[in-house]
């Protein structure tokens, strides 16, 4: 029966043709997955519904960026192409909540004809493509590891390894988050993704793949449950959680506020020979190597002020600043010195509600005028 299933799987992964992905089909990179799920979403199903086990969004790997060996990786591990899907979803929406306040502030693509969600920060080594990379494999793995925990993935399920008493008032039980099998799927997986194999740039992307799925790891918690007479707690059971996707996103970006510059070494010198265990050493010799779970870059960032074309970033023109902060979203820092300009705008919201016995909610609609500063 399993195999039976197993094999139809397989066969509509490879034959789903779906229309409405002609929207937005953006090719590229494997992350174009993302739009795809993101417009199948808006068309068949109720946003923010947990997918039923089993159920099967259509995807085409063919239409995807999806090379060999990703391909073969969601054909063996069936319902991993959804968990792709919605962890690169996840991932752009955190990407745009962490920078909202910056000048760059995490744009996509989702028309026709582009080469990537990103566009050309991919293709750059600078801070931002750090996070990126770091978020998209971080998702991945969160997703993959929650959902083998619910089941919707057929070749993982609950991590089971902790188990029996293990501190005076708690035993391990229940199912965990599979983390582990998260972390390894995507590494396998967003690995993959990374073609020129030689370059500077290959291993800081490698670097910050990691670092997303080490910040996944080390954010998550234990979670518990009493037992006993009317919830007396004399017995708890526990399990490992993923945390909230938030928690791994501010963590990251805490990582992307210290991330080190790094370069390849000379091979011949002595740092070079600690190098090989990482391949990347500090670009500035006083700095300390880079851990496991730092982000790393080898750029530079452009200011990010004006259109650039090439970057395929539109500058801050006509963003939305605060002319009280001193920091990056205030007006001096976010308009690039450039000035701003102000305007009001009418809104009405309800307000002074009162609760009337009973049982209702009445409110007044007040009129309220904002002031509104853009960026020149
Ligand atoms: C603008 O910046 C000030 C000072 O940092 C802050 O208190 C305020 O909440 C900000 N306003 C908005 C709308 O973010
Ligand atoms: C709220 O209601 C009180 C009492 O009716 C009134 O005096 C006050 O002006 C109202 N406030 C607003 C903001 O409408």
């Amino acid at each position: 029966m399993k195999l039976v299933c197993t094999f139809w799987a397989v066969v509509l992964l490879f034959l789903a043709v779906v229309p409405v992905e002609r929207v937005h089909a953006v090719i590229g990179r494997w992350w174009g997955i993302a739009s795809t799920v993101a417009v199948q979403e808006h068309a068949n199903m109720v946003p923010g519904v947990a997918r039923k086990p089993g159920s099967t969004i259509m995807l085409d790997p063919k239409k995807h960026p999806l090379n060999k060996k990703q391909r073969r990786l969601v054909r063996r591990n069936p319902g991993t192409l959804e968990s792709i899907g919605t962890g690169a979803m996840l991932a752009i929406k955190e990407c745009q909540h962490q920078f909202s306040n910056r000048r760059w502030n995490c744009p996509v693509n989702t028309n026709d004809h582009v080469n990537s969600v990103f566009g050309n920060i991919l293709k750059r080594g600078c801070r931002e493509t750090a996070f990126i990379y770091a978020v998209m494999s971080a998702a991945v793995a969160h997703e993959v590891g929650r959902n083998c925990a619910e089941g919707t993935i057929e070749t993982c399920s609950c991590d089971y390894r902790s188990k029996g008493p293990a501190g005076e008032d708690w035993e391990w039980g229940g199912c965990s988050d599979n983390v582990e099998f998260g972390k390894q799927f995507a590494k396998q997986f967003v690995d993959a993704g990374e073609k020129t194999k030689d370059s500077v740039r290959y291993l800081v992307n490698m670097h910050n793949n990691e670092a997303g799925r080490v910040a996944v790891a080390e954010n998550l918690r234990r979670e518990c449950k009493c037992h006993g007479m009317s919830g007396s707690c004399t017995l708890k059971t526990c399990w490992m959680r993923l945390p909230n996707f938030r928690d791994v996103g501010d963590s990251l970006k805490e990582k992307f506020d210290g991330a080190s510059k790094v370069a390849v070494p000379d091979i011949g010198n002595n740092r070079g020979s600690r190098a090989k265990v990482t391949g990347l050493v500090p670009k500035n010799s006083r700095h300390k190597f880079p851990t496991d779970n730092d982000l790393v870059y080898h750029e530079r960032s452009p200011n990010f002020c004006r259109n650039n074309p090439r970057l395929g970033f539109e500058g801050t023109r006509g963003r939305e600043c605060n002319v009280t902060s001193r920091g990056l979203d205030g007006c001096d820092l976010l308009c690039c010195g450039r000035g701003y300009a102000t305007r009001q705008e009418v809104t009405k919201e309800r307000c002074n509600c009162t609760f009337q016995w009973c049982c209702q909610v009445k409110c007044e609609e007040c009129v309220r005028t904002k002031t509104i500063h853009t960026c020149l």
